[in-house]
This record gives structure tokens, sequence and C-alpha cells, in this order.
């Protein structure tokens, strides 16, 4: 028998539950003294789990209570959002996704997870990697962006970065693949309402993350607070019972969302807290994050038979075996045990500027208006965002560091010495006051350049911030215009930098602007990052991960779309098409210019005919015939023309980047394994068929940039 198995043994039902329980320490508080129910609670042995106690000091003090004054001296599992960063802020996720970089998403994960385990903290629930197709849904921001295969990398790299090579060390952190599952298709992208979609969409879109994550050995899930078909996801059996434990053989912690097993009562579910319990614990559910139900519901439900106390110890034993492979039983302070020294700090600042430059994505650059010229000299940067240090931060950066994270007008005075840069806000980001707009015209006139610092505030985005009108809140457009005007008058360049948490309707900005530069929130470092690339000391490099559509109702959009019967044909009225709007979105899928110019030739593929066990080699040689140094993206998609199922037009199935300096030609080299070829047949099975594959290659998800060749796949 175990410790831990003999460890339950000892565990009255009160104490069991206590492990199934985490509530919120309100970290803002600020000591260790939570309310004092809590403390009490731990001390008497009936909470075992804590979420929102920051800082080693406190959370040694709490632990200290569990291992030294309660009965068993179980220690705790405090968990905190940790989204990109804790306390050094990184770019948003979505913004991270855009640099298609593994290295870089398991980095800062790492980094992350070792500045929380320096507060002492032992999980985290990130990463998150709700797919989302609808930018509505203020989520997006938290997320992958649109595509699976993308999700999958990111689930792997982060899972990788948090947890390090072993969950035991006093620098890894436990990670929570959330939100299980679907949650981004939420009904007219309306946080937490419905989710209606097929069994295919479901598994091939949403469930592969998740799938990823649990191969790379994650150590816990979350079900997301929607619920799908009807069924709320924390009661979901079929998804957390049949599919997670059964075919992916998850045996690691699932933790209930905030206060969700309650929910259960709203979503019309569960007549009280007892049912609700109920159906949680049988769907798997082991911890009840704030809502009360287990240790309120179960008692009375074991009474009942409603439940068994092997359920309930089921749950229990899966809290302790991720508190033992937390080494919290060993040495329950060896998280936070030293301070960290000053230039591991600074290290992971350098690491914050150098992400964020690599997340920005530049969508237009008319006639080389970046980089500045480097003797410019007089620079207006105008609009609410150019000097507003808490939104660089995101909707998200609970713990993040208090200090002003860089501006663009505070990088851009750093990066440019000898030149006057000046500022006027204009409008404030929300709002209705147009007084500022004059000064800012008038800062136009005179300038070398325009940096016209526009967008979302940093918590228009992010949890139950979804929007109908995503475009430029306020009077900004009313700004934007008045600057362009007279831009145009005087002969003045102007640079957009966008601040935002998910694509904007923004086509007549692209339109008249001479440079776009969609920023996200880059976080702690974002003015440095914006700088370097403004001025070309970094090329930039980021590519969106997430369509850019030009009008509302093209939402949801996405790149990986199915053919139709009826292929948009503008010279046929009966095609797939509007009436008063292109198909084509603003920026496709993988879309983002550099400060090279590349152009792709002699595409092959090897072997031409292939069979599930070959790797398929695809290379193709990219020439950067542009004036500067830049590193390339090249993306590799599919298209299977003929399958039992339709396929989409384009699936993602690889990326890699190459760097080329100007004139130079360098080979890049793409792996696809034939295996990856495979898809969902009509009994939703993975089915290989035999036959013609075409091989797409280049810059991002339009067709018509794209290098094709093909392989024949044997049986
Ligand atoms: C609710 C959010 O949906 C989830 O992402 C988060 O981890 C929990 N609150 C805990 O803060």
């Amino acid at each position: 028998m175990s410790a831990i198995d003999k460890l339950l043994g000892r565990m009255t039902l009160a104490e069991k539950l206590g492990q199934l329980t985490m509530t919120s320490a309100s970290y803002a508080v600020t000591g260790p003294v939570i309310a004092g129910d809590s403390t009490d609670s731990i001390r008497d042995g009936t909470l075992g789990n804590l979420l929102n106690l920051v800082g080693a000091k406190h959370v040694h003090e709490m632990q200290r209570i569990a291992v030294e004054e309660s009965r068993l001296r179980i220690p705790l599992l405090i968990g905190f959002d940790v989204i990109h960063g804790h306390r050094t802020i990184f770019p948003v996720p979505l913004a991270e996704a855009a640099t298609f970089d593994p290295r870089v998403w398991e980095l800062t994960a790492r980094e992350a997870a070792r500045e929380t385990a320096a507060d002492g903290l032992a999980m985290t629930f990130a990463p998150m990697l709700d797919v989302s197709r609808d930018l509505r849904w203020g989520r997006t921001v938290e997320g992958p962006g649109e595509d699976p295969w993308l999700a999958e990398q990111i689930a792997r790299a982060k899972v990788r970065g948090f947890q390090g090579a072993d969950l035991a060390q006093h620098d890894s952190v436990a990670a929570t693949a959330k939100h299980f599952c679907a949650y981004g298709p939420v009904a007219g992208g309306r946080d937490y309402a419905s989710v209606d979609i097929s069994e295919r969409t479901l598994r091939e879109v949403h469930l592969p993350a998740f799938a990823a994550a649990v191969r790379a050995g994650v150590a816990a899930i979350m079900p997301a607070f929607t619920e799908l078909g009807g069924i709320p996801l924390t009661m979901h059996r079929p998804l957390l019972r049949d599919y997670l434990r059964g075919e992916l053989k998850f045996d690691g912690v699932i933790v209930s969302d905030y206060n969700a097993i309650r929910e259960l009562i709203q979503h019309g579910v569960a007549g009280d807290i007892v049912e609700a319990a109920v159906l949680a614990l049988r769907a798997g559910v082991d911890i009840d994050m704030m809502a009360e139900a287990y240790r309120k519901g179960l008692p009375v439900a074991l009474e009942r038979g409603l439940v068994t106390m092997d359920e309930i110890d089921e749950c229990v034993l899966r809290v302790l075996r991720l508190k033992e492979r937390l080494g919290l039983f060993d040495d329950p302070y060896r998280r936070g045990a030293s301070a960290e020294t000053p230039d591991v700090v600074a290290a992971r600042r350098r690491l914050a500027r150098d992400v964020a430059a690599k997340s920005l994505v530049l969508a237009k650059n008319s006639a080389g208006t970046l980089p500045l010229d480097a003797k410019v000299r007089r620079v207006s940067v105008i609009g609410p965002l150019a000097d507003a240090w808490r939104e660089m931060r995101g909707p998200w950066a609970a713990a993040g560091y208090e200090e002003p994270s860089v501006t663009t007008l505070a990088g851009l005075n750093e990066a440019l010495p000898h030149a006057a840069v000046s500022h006027a806000e204009g409008v404030p980001i929300v709002g209705t006051n147009v007084s500022g707009i004059a000064a800012a015209v008038e800062a136009v006139s005179g300038a070398d350049v325009v940096v016209l610092c526009l967008g979302e505030a940093a918590e228009m985005s992010g949890e139950a911030a979804s929007r109908a009108f995503p475009e430029l809140p306020g009077e900004q457009r009313k700004l934007a215009e008045a600057v362009l005007d007279r831009a145009r008058r005087d002969d003045v360049r102007v640079v957009a930098v966008l601040f935002c948490g998910r694509p904007l309707i923004v086509p007549w900005l692209a339109e008249r602007v001479d440079a776009l530069l969609i920023a996200w929130f880059p976080g702690t470092e974002a003015g440095n990052a914006i700088a370097d690339v403004l001025t070309g000391r970094v090329s930039p490099s980021g590519r969106t991960p997430i369509t850019w559509p030009r009008a509302l109702g093209q939402i949801p959009i996405f790149y990986s779309q199915r053919n139709s019967g009826r292929p948009e044909n503008p010279s046929d009225h009966f095609t797939s098409k509007y009436l008063d709007s292109p198909n084509a979105p603003l920026f496709p899928f993988g879309f983002g210019l550099t400060y090279g110019r590349f152009a792709y030739a002699n595409m092959t593929v090897s072997p031409e005919t292939a069979t599930l066990e070959d790797v398929i080699e695809v290379s193709v040689d990219v020439t950067n015939e542009g004036g500067r140094a830049a590193e390339e993206t090249v993306f590799l998609f599919t298209r299977d023309r003929v399958a039992c199922v339709a396929r989409p037009t384009l699936e993602l199935k690889g990326v890699t980047k190459i760097s080329l300096l100007p004139g130079e030609t360098g080979t890049a080299r793409l792996r696809l394994p034939a295996s990856d070829l495979r898809f969902l047949g009509l009994d939703l099975e993975p089915v290989h068929e035999p036959g013609e594959i075409e091989i797409h290659v280049g810059p991002c998800a339009d067709l018509g940039q794209l290098v094709s060749s093909r392989v024949m796949v044997r049986a």
C-alpha cells in the first residue's frame, strides 16, 4: 500500500472533501490571513487547495498552517492564473501565437513558471487552448487563434515549459489545460453562451489541442463554463469520463472553473447544490473551485446513496497524487525558498522585449514607410494608446509588476534620442470627448512621421468581454480620419499601431494609413519592442494566427473552410458569396510582412509517392529580394481534393522560419509525416485514403501566394 493510499485510509469525510475544494484567498487583500474561515478550514483539514494567493511569504505561512497545524499535515495545492507571464508580462497569448515559434512558447512558459514558483505557487490555470473563429468572443485574446494544428503545437510547448522536466522541481508548476472544450464557438460570440457544433467539428477542431496537452503530460484540466448541445462541460460524462479519462487515459486532476458546479443549477440541469455536486463528481471533476458544492452537497448525496465513497476516494487520490508529484509532501516550501537574482530578472525582461517584437504583425508598409528613416527628427505620437502603460499588459496580467510597462511614447523616446518625440492623446480610448482632436491635428504639421496609437482598452477583451461591434471604440475613428486628412494635405506619413485582443474591423484604417503594425497587447516591454520594429533594429516577423475580416458579417471567418458545392465565382450569381462584401478577408491567416521581400522557387516533394510510414520532405528555395535582412515564415498547407468526407480547402500541417540577408537564397525544409494526412472518416474514426494530396507552401493562407506540388499517397 502506498503512502498516499494509507493517508486516504486515515481521512474523515470532511478531510476528503477538503482535498476536493479550492477557495480563493483574494490576494488583493494584502497579507496571509485570508478570510478567517479559510484559514480555520486549512487548520482543521477541511480545505486543501487555494487560488489567488501570491508571494512566497504568504504562501509559506499558509503551508505552515496546513502541514504543522492540521491533523493529517497534508500540504496545500495553490494555483494562480498565470496567463502570459506572472510578474514579467509577455505578450497576450494570441500575440504569442503570432510568433509561430514553439521555442518562444516554451521559453515564456518556463520563465513564467520560474516566477510563479518563486512566488511559492505550484499550479497555473494555463494554457488556454480554445480555438476561436469568432472575434466577438473576448476570450479570443487568451487563446491560440483559429487553427487546431497551431493550437496543438502551442499545447505541447506550454505544457513542457510550465512543467519542466520534472514536476517536483522547485521551479516547475502544474499546468492546467483549459477550457475543455469547444468554448470558442459560443453562440453569437457572447461569453458563456450555448455551444452547438457537430461532432466532427468538435473532434477535428476543438479536441486536438487538449489531446496534445494530455499526451504531453499536462497535470490538470479545467472544463469550460459552457454547455455543449445542452450538456454543461462541468458534468459532461461522455467528454470527461469516456473521452478524457477513457480514450486519452488522462489520470491527472480535473478542476472545475470558478463556481461552475453551482452554475449547473442555472444551466437547468440540477435542482440544487446536492444534485449539482453529484453530476460533477460522477463526471469526474476532482476539485470544486469556489462553489462549495462538494463540501455542502456530497455529504447529503452520500447519505441518499447518490454517490459512493469509492467515487469520492478516486478524486481524493488524484488530488493527493498531484501534490505528491509536485513534491509538496517532501517539502512544501521548495517553491519560493530563495529569491531570484537580479540578472535572472533582467534576462527575463530582455526575453519579454524579444518576444514582444516577434509577436508584432506588420500588416501594411507602403513605399517603404517603415523602418523609420534614421534621419527622422520630429515624430508625433498621437492617440489614446500612445502612453497608456496599463493597457500594454493586456486584460489578464493578474500579478504583473505594477511598475509602468513601457509605452510606445517611452519606447520611441528611448530609441530616438536625437529626435523630438511629441505626444497628443486626441481622444480617450472610449467616450465622446473630442476636444483633443484639434491639438492632435496640429501636431501632424511639421512632423516627419506620425505614429498613431489606436485600439481597444485592455479590458475590452478577455473574460466576459465580448463585443457586438469589434471596431475602434469611442471617437478614435474621428481622430484617425482628422489626422489622416491633415497628413495627406501636409504630405506626412502615418504609421498606425493597433492595440487589440482580437482582430478589429478596420478596413478603412488599413486602406488609408501608410503602414499598419498590429501590436495586440505586447506586455511589460511593449514600447521598446514596438520601437525596435519601427526603427528597424528588429525586422518584423509576426504572422496573424487568426483571420482579419473586412466586415462583421463575415464572422465566423477562417481559412480552413470547405469548398462547398458552389465555391465563389464572381461571374456566377448562384455561388457562395456576399452581395455586399468580398469573401476575402482583410488579412488572411498567417499574414504578416517583413522588411525583406521573399520569392519562392524550386519546390520539391520527396518521395513523390508515399506510404503511411513515410515522412514527406518538402523543400522550397526562398530568396530575399528586398533590401534588408529579414526572417520569413514558411507555412505548409495540404489539400485533399477528393475524400470520403469533404476536406477543407487548406489545412495547416507545418511551419518553418528562414532568416535571409538581402539577395540571399536559402532552402526552407519542412517535414510532413504521411500519417498526418489521415483524417476522420465517415464514422469519425481516423482513415488513411490513398490518392493525391496537394501540398502548398508559402507566406500565408492565401492560395494566390502559395507555390504548389503534390504527393501520391499509397495504401
Ligand atoms: C474563471 C476563468 O474562466 C478561468 O479561466 C480561470 O482560471 C478561473 N476563473 C480562476 O480564476
